[in-house]
């Protein structure tokens, strides 16, 4: 290989066999060589904005004092003139299938869209002590007791750290590499030496590249070292797994471009004093996005929840009014969840509306039609909503159940335990189908409850009747029903 200008002696000799890691070695090295000199420029650390002057307001995304002085090598890939580029008609492309990877932690698998795509870029968000270092290390071991190697790159933990966890997790094998490294070029290194498929980077923000002269976690350093890393995964077809922080308002911290360079981008959320923990697809490549896992954090790290409908519902309140359990459907699986309202007096000209779980619109939405069709007089009424569990419902399916939690806490009367309701309100009160109804039924009967309100629609498509359903084509008959 020719040895490029201010390019660092290699300490191992390559075998020509592994010419794909040297390709790769030579992009980053290309970088390197074609440095100009430096220049000073500002950049937002809220959205990456970039300025040449100082600005007390970032013009993208209005925030104040977000400007940080950068220095940079402003670096101009160079093009590579042996590489030929051809154009292929769509007709003459081979489709190149790889296997998916499997983790043997079917909840992961399954918001990946059936395990992780070789050479795909998974970024993992989440905040502090949520458990990202914990699944990511359980990950590897799985995959590395199948025999395939893999790395963990740390940059916030030392060795021994990693290895006091790794022993909680009995997370022990051969197979398993750890590196603890801040710079990228020595993590390319390391992967080159162990040849690994899957390598964790925890976390981006601890990781910088030697081309920048901005500190480690700079908007700066964040986009290139990611762009490092997905060109690494791309061209040697290794997976990673990069965990990212997040911001005080919950987004993953640094440019928002992050999450278009990558090819999955997950959250790991669980509320603060609960075991359990939710892991969300909110971008796939690879599959759906709609997919949600769920984990317990013990003693011995992440356990799979198998049945999350029997964890969300296990310390549901029985014959308490507000309380009202809705079949939902995460991606392809329906859960049980319980919603809680809390309607009391307000001493506010403006009562409360709080929702956690919902889209606050949507619990407008449904209060005004509560209002006016039903004839609830909730304006003087402050209302907080709540999913327990900390799951989000961002489906109208549990319309009704929103409204029959409402209005039982707002009479003051508890709905039989033996319930659950299904149906989208209309703006006139009409209660609409939804879809996969059938499977909710299944999952509600599986969970011991006996009868369901649904809407007409779905009821007269039922093929079989799981449990002793009741068809609905207006809110007033439900009503009628439950709390007379
Ligand atoms: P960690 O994976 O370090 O979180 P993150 O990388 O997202 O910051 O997890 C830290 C928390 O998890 C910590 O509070 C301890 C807890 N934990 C357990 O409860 N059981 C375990 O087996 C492990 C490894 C961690
Ligand atoms: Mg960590």
């Amino acid at each position: 290989m020719r040895q490029l200008k201010g390019e660092k002696v290699r300490k191992i000799p390559i075998p020509l066999t592994k010419t794909i890691f040297v390709l790769t070695y030579r992009t980053v090295n290309m970088i390197r060589a074609t440095t100009k000199t430096n220049k000073v420029r500002f950049v937002c650390q809220q959205c990456g904005y970039v300025s040449p002057k100082w600005l007390g307001k970032c013009p993208d995304c209005g925030e104040w004092n977000s400007f940080v002085e950068e220095r940079v090598t402003e670096a101009t890939p160079a093009s590579s003139p042996e590489r030929e580029i051809t154009p292929l008609p769509i007709t003459h492309i081979n489709i190149l299938h790889l296997p998916r990877i499997n983790t043997h932690l079917e909840e992961l698998d399954r918001v990946l869209g059936g395990g992780i795509v070789p050479g795909a870029v998974i970024l993992i968000g989440g905040p502090p002590g949520i458990g990202k270092s914990t699944l990511t290390l359980q990950v590897l071991f799985n995959l590395a007791q199948q025999g395939l190697k893999v790395l963990y790159v740390s940059g916030e933990e030392s060795a021994t750290q990693i290895k006091i966890r790794a022993e909680r997790l009995k997370a022990n094998s051969d197979e398993l590499y750890v590196l603890t490294e801040n710079e990228i070029e020595n993590v390319f290194q390391a992967i080159e030496q162990t040849e690994a498929k899957v390598v964790v980077v925890d976390s981006i923000q601890t990781m910088f590249t030697s081309t920048l002269s901005s500190a480690p976690g700079s908007v700066s350093q964040v986009r290139e070292v990611t762009a490092l890393l997905v060109r690494l995964a791309k061209t040697a077809n290794v997976a990673m797994f990069v965990i990212g922080h997040v911001t005080k308002e919950g987004a993953i911290a640094g440019p928002r471009m992050l999450e278009h360079m990558v090819d999955t981008v997950l959250y790991f959320e669980g509320e603060k004093g609960h075991p359990y923990r939710i892991l969300r697809a909110v971008k796939n490549r690879f599959g759906s996005t709609n997919e949600i896992g769920v984990f317990e954090m013990g003693n011995a790290g992440l356990k799979e929840v198998k049945n999350p409908s029997e964890f969300f519902l296990s310390e549901r309140p029985l014959n308490v009014p507000g309380s009202v359990v809705v079949p939902v459907l995460e991606g392809t699986r329906p859960i049980l969840v319980e919603l809680q309202a809390l309607v009391s007096p307000s001493f506010l000209a403006m009562p409360r509306r709080t929702s956690i779980g919902i889209d606050p619109y949507r619990l407008n939405l449904l209060v005004a039609i509560l209002e006016k069709r039903v004839g609830l007089n909730l304006g003087t009424q402050d209302i907080f909503f709540n999913v327990a569990g900390g799951v989000k419902i961002d489906e109208p399916a549990a319309d009704l159940g929103i409204v029959t939690a409402i209005a039982s806490s707002l009479l003051n009367k508890a709905i039989a335990p033996e319930w659950v309701f299904l149906g989208e309100v209309g703006l006139t009160g009409e209660v609409r189908a939804v879809v996969q109804s059938e499977i909710r039924l299944i999952e509600a009967q599986k969970m011991g409850f006996k009868k369901c309100i649904l809407p007409q629609g779905n009821l007269k498509n039922l093929k079989t009747q799981p449990l002793k359903a009741i068809g609905v084509t207006k809110l007033e008959e439900a009503f009628e029903m439950l709390l007379q």
